[in-house]
């Protein structure tokens, strides 16, 4: 039996005492979200009391309450317990560690997806300066050396020494890559001297996004390109029988988990306020089906645990909406934006491919504007 069949919801609400049929599906109702039709509610009754899980108590006809027997308490208890070790196998309890979760992250088909209209319309050339802010440990360093080889350069940053070790060693054989440990707030680089720049679910994080657009824009060239993929979280969507279980779990990861839980939407202005035109805005949902893949971005149990903790949803809530989630279908989705901001003026020229196409104007469509019709 599984948390919403019809029987196991009965025993479940017989647990507290005995109960008769319409305070039974008030009960279920409470606990799924959702009532039992007449049909369904006295056919788990009678076939409950076929297999003497629930007996009668002196009564009238429908008004005769029920309660559980030893049995059926029995039975009761052994199917919470094996939910309970489903919902354990299937939610990761421990927090990973950092490196590992955005190593993980990366190669989900969400991150490739959306890291490839990134780099689409980041449209890094040979011979750029292309800079990856919040460059954790190297995720995407060496997909900017190739674009930028063979004259150009890839700087990243990072405030966590631990990545930009990380990022370091994994770069160790590109030449053109520099891993500096430093804060996006204050960069250590002089104006005007980057072509290309991009935060990749960075500005999320940052104590003041608009303080690092300022600096973005000062050591971007005139024309230079900053292409930001950052999600909103207020987008998450899960689907639950209790729809507002989910929407009190999104609210709790974009309000407290996340510091700039809805930045994605809120890109366009901060680009515009730091003096940025921007020419692009593309909305990149991903769709989870696999909840034990979701898991592993989302951290279901941990975070509901947290909800549940800070007053966004009872304890029983969260335990009702992740045994939902271990055991129902599963539909999760989120939205990435990304926006591409440029600095007024016109690009400088390419020198170093003979034979390279013009150079794109200042306010051209990148490609993936055109590729995906988003505004
Ligand atoms: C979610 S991770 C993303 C890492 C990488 N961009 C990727 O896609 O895998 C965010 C990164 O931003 C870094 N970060 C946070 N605040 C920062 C700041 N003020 N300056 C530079 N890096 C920062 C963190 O240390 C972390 O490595």
């Amino acid at each position: 039996m599984r948390t919403h069949d019809a029987q196991m919801l009965v025993l479940s609400a017989l647990a507290d005492g005995p109960l008769h049929g319409y305070a039974i599906n008030a009960a279920v109702e409470k606990l799924s979200g959702e009532r039992l039709g007449p049909g369904s509610l006295y056919g788990a009754l009678a076939r409950l009391e076929a297999k003497e899980l629930v007996e009668p108590l002196p009564g009238e006809g429908r008004q005769r309450p029920v309660r559980l027997t030893a049995k059926g308490r029995a039975a009761l208890e052994r199917e919470l317990r094996s939910l309970a070790e489903v919902t354990e196998r299937m939610f990761e309890a421990a927090v990973p560690d950092r490196i590992g979760y955005l190593d993980r992250l990366a190669g989900t088909a969400a991150a490739r997806s959306y890291k490839q209209v990134m780099r689409d319309a980041l449209a890094a050339r040979p011979d750029h300066t292309a800079l990856d802010l919040g460059c954790g440990p190297g995720t995407d360093l060496a997909a900017l050396a190739e674009a930028v080889t063979p004259s150009g350069t890839v700087i990243g940053v990072d405030t966590d020494p631990e990545a930009v070790d990380r990022a370091r060693e994994r770069t160790a054989d590109l030449p053109a890559v520099d891993v500096r440990l430093a804060d996006a707030h204050a960069l250590p680089l002089a104006d005007a001297s980057v072509d290309r720049a991009r935060t990749d679910r960075v500005l999320q994080h940052v104590a003041d996004p608009a303080r690092v657009l300022a600096e973005a824009r000062r050591v971007l060239r005139p024309g230079g390109r900053l292409v930001m993929g950052e999600p909103d979280w207020d987008s998450l969507a899960i689907d639950h029988p209790e729809p507002e279980l989910s929407r009190a779990y999104t609210r709790h990861i974009a309000d407290r988990i996340v510091r700039n839980g809805v930045i994605g939407r809120q890109l366009p202005r901060l680009a515009a306020g730091a003096g940025f035109t921007v020419p692009s805005v593309v909305p990149v949902t991903s769709v989870f089906r696999d909840v034990r893949a979701a898991d592993r971005i989302l951290g279901f149990q941990r975070n509901a645990e947290r909800a549940a903790a800070a007053g966004y949803f009872s304890e029983e809530a969260a335990r009702r909406f992740l045994d939902h989630l271990a055991t129902g279908p599963f539909l999760a989705a989120v939205t990435l934006y990304v926006v591409v901001a440029e600095v007024p003026g016109p690009e400088p020229e390419s020198g170093s491919e003979p034979g390279e196409s013009e150079p794109e104007e200042p306010g051209s469509e990148p490609e993936t504007e055109r590729r995906d019709g988003a505004s």
